[in-house]
């Protein structure tokens, strides 16, 4: 797809990677089952016990998972940038739910300040798993409070600080089933990062700027669950998408540009040719319960185009498996944030 390409939410050009070679059958080379196929949440196990952080938990992806972790007994901490839309969403839960444990917490993700306030009331909490799972997708350029682009600073650097700042909660000496899900998307296949302008100052493509967000959540997962391997901490990080879901997601650019017909148009692709949000919730779930699911693994709707179905274990682009980029990624990352984590350089490949 190139620049005012018509939208597509399907990976714009299906890239054969030496993993995805070895997936056959659903089953990995190795010999292990690739278990997530034909998974739905009433696969979740109980969660009595666990407590889970979730972005952007007030619509969306985000509101599904929290109502299925609640389900199943988690307490679900509910990241949201408005209270008050999280108060409304928590209701909702309760509602399916009525002795569903639940938090709103704030946490605006386009602002450090808050990220840092949210993860200072948090204190030393434990959190067994934490899922970035907000996100913006193809909205006119505007910057965050902290002046980074708003797409790179919300879906990649406002997750990159909160994990950072959330490393503790997760106990990595001591969990035995830590978990980090970051949601990312199938167009992160068409991007790439622009280092000499990763702010798109000189130049901004609404579809690029989300694609290259996109890529970042994934070099990111990776390179996460590379720097935890290699600190042999009790802990996995691992990547999801959830296809083609209707949610807000598809509304916002156009509403934010004034376009109706846009907005018309998303309304009905979403009405046609989406899956239910709560399908798109099932990589999510996956990664952040499922006893098999794995470290470096990359999880996403089984079905047609990957855009719906169950969820399995899938390749995700070949540049993000590029160590280099990640590790460039993440010492960028940590200069712009401030944040910086107490993992040491990775030394050992992911085991994907
Ligand atoms: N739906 C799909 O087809 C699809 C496909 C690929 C990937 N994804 C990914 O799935 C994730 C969830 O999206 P969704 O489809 O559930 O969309 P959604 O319904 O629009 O939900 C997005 C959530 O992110 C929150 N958010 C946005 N900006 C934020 C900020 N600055 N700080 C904190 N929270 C913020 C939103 O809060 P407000 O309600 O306050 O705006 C909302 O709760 C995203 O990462 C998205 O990229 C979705």
């Amino acid at each position: 797809m190139g620049r005012g390409d018509p939208v597509s939410f399907a990976p714009a050009v299906r890239v054969v990677t030496p993993l995805e070679d070895r997936l056959q059958g659903g089953h990995l080379e190795d010999g292990r089952h690739n278990a997530g196929m034909g998974w739905t949440a009433d696969d979740v196990p109980d969660q009595y016990g666990r407590t889970i952080a979730i972005t952007g938990a007030n619509s969306g992806i985000g509101l599904e998972a929290t109502r299925e972790l609640a389900r199943n007994g988690a307490t679900v901490i509910m990241a949201c940038r408005s209270v008050e839309r999280g108060e409304d969403a928590a209701d909702d839960v309760r509602e399916d739910v009525p002795d569903a444990d639940l938090r709103v917490e704030e946490c605006d993700l386009g602002d450090l300040e808050s990220v840092r306030t949210f993860a200072d009331r948090l204190g030393d909490e434990p959190i067994d798993v934490l899922i970035n799972n907000a996100g913006v997708m193809a909205i006119p350029r505007s910057e965050t409070e902290d002046g980074f682009e708003t797409q790179f600073g919300v879906n990649h650097l406002g997750h990159f600080a909160l994990t950072g700042l959330l490393l503790e909660n997760l106990r990595l000496d001591e969990e035995p089933d830590s978990r980090i899900v970051t949601v990312s998307s199938g167009v992160h296949e068409r991007g790439r990062i622009d280092f000499d302008d990763l702010q798109s100052e000189d130049s901004y493509d609404k579809w690029d700027a989300y694609a290259q967000s996109k890529l970042a959540n994934v070099l990111f997962a990776y390179e996460l669950e590379r720097r935890l391997l290699t600190a042999d901490a009790h802990a996995k990080s691992m990547a999801v998408h959830p296809g083609y879901a209707n949610t807000q997601l598809q509304f916002r650019g156009p509403e934010q540009s004034g376009s109706r017909v846009r907005k018309a148009a998303m309304k009905l692709m979403n009405t046609v040719v989406a899956q239910s949000a709560e399908m798109g919730a099932l990589p999510t779930l996956y990664a952040a319960t499922a006893p098999d699911a794995e470290g470096g693994a990359y999880y996403g709707p089984g079905g047609f185009q990957n855009m719906r179905g169950t969820p399995e274990r899938q390749a995700s682009s070949d540049r993000s498996y590029d160590e280099e980029t990640a590790r460039r990624l993440w010492r960028v990352s940590s200069d712009l944030t401030g944040v910086t984590y107490d993992l040491p350089e990775p030394k050992a490949e992911v085991p994907v």
